[in-house]
């Protein structure tokens, strides 16, 4: 990608009441390859840990297992601007060790940007990624790698609600290009995002926010997570299983493989 991301996504955000920004992860070639039609920014989310390996949070996964499958998507889209999840462990504790872990990230993968999740706690990170020329997106609101598997709403109690907003004010004082709010209480994200100089996104957010995400494999239906912010699209694992079973019913009753299917 030879373009500055801050740029790239200005652009996107230039009529931004007109052009809401699309985003969807992808981890793989194929899905990578349609989103990349109609996405602004694709990401590579640690949700594949839980969507695609069965984890049960976003926890257990890896470096080496973001830059693989960040690769792959890098190198099956064309346009997107494409971000990746830096995972639990790698970013937190030492803002030389996240640099070290995000310019191995963007160099083995190509991709553009990386994305953490925090804000006040995390800023100094942020600050030293940026010094070094690294895009930063943000996450605020529920954040899957602290909540580890148990998801709930954020910013009902006073002590949330004076964290996002402080949150806020230093992911954008510190130089993000974005930020990903997620499953936040909407009038608390309206409030944050009214004087918000850069995009929000927002997964279970607010219609307010400048561009909105989901997991693909969610809204295609191809995992069975149920959440009040997910609109389902497709309930491909019903398609997967009728023709698995149908597949095999054909093996079994001999209908399949037919002549036309072998080389005579
Ligand atoms: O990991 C992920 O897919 C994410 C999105 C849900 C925003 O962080």
């Amino acid at each position: 990608m030879n373009l500055n991301i801050k740029k790239r996504f200005l652009e996107a955000t230039l009529g931004k009441k007109k052009n809401p920004i699309i985003c969807l992860t992808a981890y793989t070639a194929q899905i990578a390859k349609i989103v990349d039609k109609y996405a602004d920014l694709i990401l590579v989310g640690d949700s594949l840990g839980p969507v695609l390996y069965g984890f049960k949070s976003t926890r257990q996964v890896t470096i080496g297992m973001m830059i693989r499958h960040a690769r792959a998507v890098v190198e099956n889209s064309k346009k997107a601007i494409v971000v990746v999840d830096m995972p639990y462990g790698s970013y937190e504790n030492s803002k030389t060790k996240a640099l070290e872990n995000a310019k191995k990230i963007l160099e083995l993968s190509g991709a553009d940007a990386v994305k953490l999740e925090g804000g006040e706690k995390i800023v100094d990170v942020i600050k030293h990624l940026k010094k070094n020329k690294i895009n930063v997106m943000g996450h605020l609101g529920m954040l899957p790698q602290q909540m580890n598997g148990n998801y709930k709403i954020y910013g009902r109690s006073t002590v949330e609600k004076k964290q996002l907003m402080r949150d806020v004010k230093s992911l954008e004082d510190s130089g993000v290009f974005a930020i990903v709010i997620e499953c936040t209480v909407k009038k608390l994200v309206d409030n944050v995002i009214a004087n918000l100089s850069i995009p929000s996104i927002g997964i279970g957010a607010s219609e307010n926010c400048e561009g909105q995400i989901l997991v693909t494999e969610d809204l295609l239906g191809l995992t069975d997570f149920e959440s009040k912010f997910l609109k389902r699209y497709a309930k491909l694992s019903n398609t997967i299983e009728k023709s698995v079973k149908n597949f095999s019913n054909d093996v079994k009753t001999k209908k399949f493989p037919k002549k036309k299917h072998l080389y005579l």
